[in-house]
């Protein structure tokens, strides 16, 4: 793979892709800057070399065009701070005043454009308007793991327009060779941990880790469709009703390849969905009617912790429970321990995106783990075995 480390940037605009999907409160504080960490060491080769960086990144899902919310300007000043410099700012990312502020841009200069998808082209993979981001740069670097997964302008149709000069960055490099390390060389005992609230969104992932994995740890909302599916009673709680097939068909999958499939045994469960809401802890399958589980519960969390502990190598995407409610994070900080723990004694551990990737954040656990990675869907996506676009625009020749 051709990296920016193969690649000397003195004199050159690098038109770089990042992944900046970061959250921003209310008064648009950034409130998890991990993304924005990651992607340093990349710009600061580009302009240690003596080269120019022009940044660009898409920031939520905007619908029909600018919406406040999700301006990269918000970004600007965290930028400026990092490098000691003041970050010019594109309030359009192709308009006539992005033209100009990447034509003066001199060595040292790191240039952000306005938000990727105000543009609807820029989802479409639009060829012109990626020729139009293409035009500013001389070199394209894609370092948006996170977003490698989707087929969109700016992060696999633009390489088109740099046949000899497109690599990857270094959080690129680093989330590759971390989900590799798992694919190919995980050292048993392997524990994989998938929590978060739809099972719909994790069933491919699940299918494949199958036959990769010892165990197989189930929590978050999407437990209780396995446990309806297993003749649980769930009461109220989350559930994908037209994937109780599917979850009956995973557990007998697991099974039949001698995979250790755990559901929790028992739940915190509340009467609304709300920090403030009356509390208890039940069995998972005799959940009161009205009643839903909002994390696993403590015997589960003693069981779930047992098996991570004795695990070479973990895999953790998504949270046990709703973390974000300090009622309801308890069974996802016993799993981070958990990990922390088995880390801390040898094993491999990588936390996939998101949530999980939050929460270890959240507790001060980022250096604790092996890997924390950036991408949620994309590493996923790679774990499944799919080829992900954003890595194939850089890798072949004939994209
Ligand atoms: C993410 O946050 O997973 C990436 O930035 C991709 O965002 P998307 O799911 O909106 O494409």
């Amino acid at each position: 793979m051709k990296t920016v480390d193969n690649y000397n940037f003195a004199g050159k605009k690098a038109l770089v892709r990042v992944d900046f999907n970061v959250p921003l409160d209310k008064e648009y504080n950034i409130t998890d800057d991990t993304r924005i960490r990651a992607a340093v060491p990349t710009i600061k080769k580009i302009l240690a070399d003596g080269g120019a960086v022009i940044l660009m990144s898409h920031l939520g899902r905007p619908k029909t065009g600018p919406e406040e919310k999700y301006s990269l300007k918000h970004l600007v000043n965290r930028l400026s701070a990092e490098f000691g410099t003041t970050v010019k700012f594109a309030p359009d990312c192709i308009g006539d005043e992005a033209v100009a502020l990447a034509q003066g841009l001199q060595p040292g200069d790191i240039l952000l454009l306005e938000n990727l998808r105000f543009y609807k082209e820029e989802e479409k993979g639009d060829p012109a308007f990626a020729e139009k981001l293409a035009s500013f740069g001389d070199v394209y670097v894609n370092d948006a793991f996170g977003t490698a997964h989707r087929e969109h302008a700016s992060t696999a149709v633009v390489a088109r327009y740099f046949p000899k000069d497109k690599v990857t960055g270094y959080v690129m490099q680093a989330e590759l060779d971390n989900a590799r390390r798992v694919l190919e060389n995980a050292e048993r005992p392997y524990t994989a941990i998938m929590g978060g609230a739809k099972i719909s969104d994790k069933i491919l992932i699940i299918e494949k880790l199958l036959d990769r994995v010892d165990n197989l740890i189930i929590g978050g909302g999407m437990s209780y469709t396995f446990v309806k599916a297993d003749g649980g009673q769930i009461g109220s709680s989350l559930v994908e009703n037209d994937k109780l097939d599917l979850a009956s068909r995973l557990i007998a999958m697991a099974k039949d390849k001698g995979v250790q499939i755990m559901i929790p045994v028992d739940s915190v469960i509340a009467d609304a969905f709300s920090n403030e809401a009356n509390v208890d802890t039940c069995l998972s399958h005799h959940i009161p009617e009205n009643w839903m589980g909002l994390d696993i519960g403590p015997t589960a969390r003693e069981q779930y912790a047992d098996v991570i502990r004795n695990s070479k190598t973990i895999l953790w995407n998504g949270p046990m429970g709703v973390f974000e409610m300090s009622n309801f994070s308890v069974g996802t900080e016993f799993v981070a321990d958990a990990v922390m723990e088995a880390t801390s004694r040898g094993a491999y551990s990588l936390i996939g995106g998101g949530d999980s990737a939050a929460a270890v954040n959240q507790m001060g656990y980022t250096d604790k783990v092996s890997y924390v990675s950036t991408g949620g869907g994309a590493l996923l996506e790679y774990m499944e075995g799919k080829t992900l676009p954003g890595v194939a625009a850089i890798e072949r020749d004939d994209y």
